[in-house]
């Protein structure tokens, strides 16, 4: 007797939440308050964080624009496929290179590109990790926005202004986008 195969519901494609930006302009703190208010609502989530990316998936990289290139490859590799088991992916990378973002959000379909905006003065105010110190003291070479470039994307689907805005309501805006209620 041959057994009978049931066929799976067919899985919800997750959607990719891309957020680019300088160094201290809050992407991984947007991210973070995205996904706590994502897993509160019981629904897959996952977070691909430059910096934890950097230590694990792309350890040895550095910031040669190949090597940011590669970083934000694998990043959106992984997001393909977490977003291909209906899980809604949250990146949270520099991403600094218009054309390479393109690239990668094109083969990610649904994807929201999030700029997370705000002026060199304020990111160097903050300065949250002491790196924009340094950076401009000529300590760390290839700094983006200091001495590396940042190519900020012309039409992101959403444009926030951490500088202007707080992150309760940026939040707002992303659920928005995600078709979900505040
Ligand atoms: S990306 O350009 O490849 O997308 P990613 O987001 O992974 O960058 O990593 C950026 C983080 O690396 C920064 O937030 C900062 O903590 C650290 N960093 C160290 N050196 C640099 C540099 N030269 N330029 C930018 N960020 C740097």
């Amino acid at each position: 007797m041959s057994a009978t195969l049931t066929p799976r519901p067919a899985q919800k494609t997750g959607r990719v939440v891309w957020f680019t930006g300088l160094s201290g302009a809050g992407k991984s703190t947007l991210a973070a308050a995205l996904y706590e208010e994502l897993r509160a609502r019981d629904l897959p989530v996952e977070l691909l964080d430059g910096d934890a990316v950097r230590e694990n998936l792309s350890k040895g990289l550095g910031f040669s624009r190949e090597d940011r290139d590669t970083n934000v490859r694998r990043i959106a590799f992984v997001a393909g496929l977490l977003a291909r088991h209906g899980v809604t992916v949250l990146v949270s990378a520099i991403s600094p290179y218009a054309d390479t973002r393109r690239e990668v959000l094109d083969t990610l379909p649904g994807t929201i590109e999030v700029f997370v905006d705000a002026p060199l003065e304020v990111v160097t105010k903050r300065d949250v990790k002491g790196l924009y110190l340094k950076a401009l003291a000529g300590e760390i070479p290839h700094f983006t926005g200091v001495s590396d470039p940042y190519e900020a994307p012309s039409s992101p689907d959403l444009h926030l202004r951490t500088d202007q805005i707080s992150v309760q309501d940026g939040v707002k805006e992303l659920l928005a986008k995600l078709g979900l209620n505040a």
